[in-house]
Parts: C-alpha cells; sequence; structure tokens
C-alpha cells in the first residue's frame, strides 16, 4: 500500500516508513507503446482487467497478474480515440499515472520505455538506462527520482539523466534546454511519471531502452522503427531483470 494523505505531516512520515519496512507487494508499470507493453504483457500472463475502474470511455488499459510474491499492474494508455495512434506523451502519462495509484495504491512505479540516446553522453543503440534524474526540457522545474543504488549494481545498467517532451524530434529550444539539463536519454513520458509520483509520494524508477541516436546521423523517425523490435525484447528482458531483483525487498534495499 502507497502512504495515504491524510492527517499530520509526522503521522505520513511514519507511514511511509512503515511501508519502506515490508517487501514491496504491489507495482504499477507505466509504459506508453503497445509494441513496447506486449512483451512485457505475455512475459508475465498478464490479462486484461475488463473491470478497472477508469472512467467509463477512456482508451487506457489495465494488465494484471502475480509473479512470486509481487501483484504487477501494467497500465498502456491505450490507442488515441481520435488518431488511433499509441497515446504517447506527457499528457496521457500524467492522467494515467494520477488514476493509477489511485486506483491501485502502488508501493513502487517502474516506468519502462524506449528513448532517444545521445553518443556524445556515452548512449548506444539497444542500451538500457536506469535513470538517475528527470526533467522536462520544455518545462523548466526538476524533479527528484528515487535512488536505488542496489539495483543499479546489481543489473549492471548504465545511469543518465533523462529530459521528457512532448515531441520525438529535437528543436533547436529543445536541444538547449536538453544539454542544460545534461541528459543522456530523451523521451516523451518519463517527467511526467515523475511529476505525479512525486506530488502523491509514490517512489517512481525509470528503465529506457534506446532506440535511436538523437545527436547521430539517421533520422530519428526512421532509426526508431528500425530498432523498435529488437529493443522493446532487450526492455522486456531487463524490466524482467528488474522485478526479480525487488522481489522480497523493501524499498531501502533497493
Ligand atoms: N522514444 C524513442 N526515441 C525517442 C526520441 N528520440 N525522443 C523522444 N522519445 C523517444
Amino acid at each position: 500500500m502507497a502512504p495515504h494523505r491524510e492527517g499530520s505531516e509526522a503521522s505520513v512520515e511514519a507511514m511511509v516508513a512503515q511501508v519502506e519496512k515490508h517487501p514491496i507487494s504491489t507495482i504499477l508499470i507505466i509504459i506508453a507503446m503497445q509494441t513496447e507493453a506486449l512483451p512485457v504483457v505475455n512475459k508475465f500472463q498478464l490479462i486484461e482487467n475488463p473491470h478497472s475502474s477508469f472512467p467509463k470511455g477512456v482508451p487506457w488499459i489495465h494488465y494484471h497478474g502475480a509473479y512470486k510474491d509481487i501483484t504487477i499492474n501494467l497500465i498502456w494508455p491505450g490507442k488515441d480515440l481520435t488518431f488511433g495512434v499509441d497515446s504517447v506523451g506527457t499528457i496521457s502519462a500524467s492522467l494515467v499515472t494520477y488514476a493509477s495509484i489511485q486506483a491501485l495504491q502502488p508501493d513502487l512505479i517502474i516506468n519502462a520505455g524506449t528513448a532517444g540516446g545521445f553518443k556524445e553522453k556515452g548512449a548506444a543503440i539497444g542500451d538500457v538506462f536506469l535513470v538517475s534524474h528527470v526533467a522536462f526540457h520544455d518545462r523548466r522545474i526538476p524533479i527528484p527520482t528515487y535512488s536505488t543504488p542496489n539495483l543499479l549494481k546489481a543489473l549492471n545498467l548504465k545511469t543518465g539523466k533523462l529530459s521528457t517532451g512532448d515531441s520525438l524530434d529535437m528543436s533547436p529550444h529543445d536541444e538547449a534546454s536538453i544539454a542544460a539539463n545534461d541528459a543522456t536519454v530523451k523521451d516523451m513520458e518519463g517527467a511526467a511519471v515523475a511529476y505525479v509520483a512525486e506530488l502523491l509520494k509514490v517512489p517512481a524508477i525509470f528503465v529506457k531502452a534506446v532506440t535511436d541516436i538523437v545527436d547521430g546521423e539517421k533520422p530519428t523517425a526512421e532509426e526508431f522503427l528500425q530498432n523498435l523490435a529488437a529493443v522493446t525484447a532487450t526492455l522486456e528482458e531487463v524490466v524482467t531483470q528488474v522485478i526479480d531483483f525487488i522481489s522480497g525487498k523493501c524499498l531501502p534495499e533497493l
């Protein structure tokens, strides 16, 4: 159970401390694209919840299941009702994060997905990053993230800062802001998930797999599509390793 926000600040802190002493039992995985989500759904044999508590008519899909001692919830924001494409970007990410925390009270959020990487910062196609810091590149407010040094060490992942905006491409303004954020990876949801998670005091971690090199020669959309299938397979493997590591542990052990 995640902490509720009633009562004095002291009682909230006491509840957080209490939660941190118990093994993680409920996780919420947020994945924006169907292609990214389905390998994880299949791996853990998650099933769609036809009675999710989401408002009637929204395209958001709730998959759930049990793995070891963990209840896994995976939310895919579904297809945009007007355009029929995946509901990527910060607006859907914020909404589903908010609604899912309210409905599911997770102990931990994992935002997993693909990202563009900067080769100048050491990113290569297929790398998977456990993100150390999150920021928006079109909104200059930094957001704290939950530190997971043991997870990082155990999985031997790369780490770097993530910058989030609502576009796959990169305008000159975005480029300056991403450089100011010192980002190694760039996505379209992470900072939105981080913002809502921070607001509701649920720890969140970010697992981002590189499909395209932003400061490389190839056109982003082309390179993204070329690498999507292989990289999402890698992403599923790393998400599985993360969940295996989490199993049986309390938050401070991550
Ligand atoms: N997801 C995958 N590649 C991306 C990029 N270059 N920018 C934003 N999100 C991405």
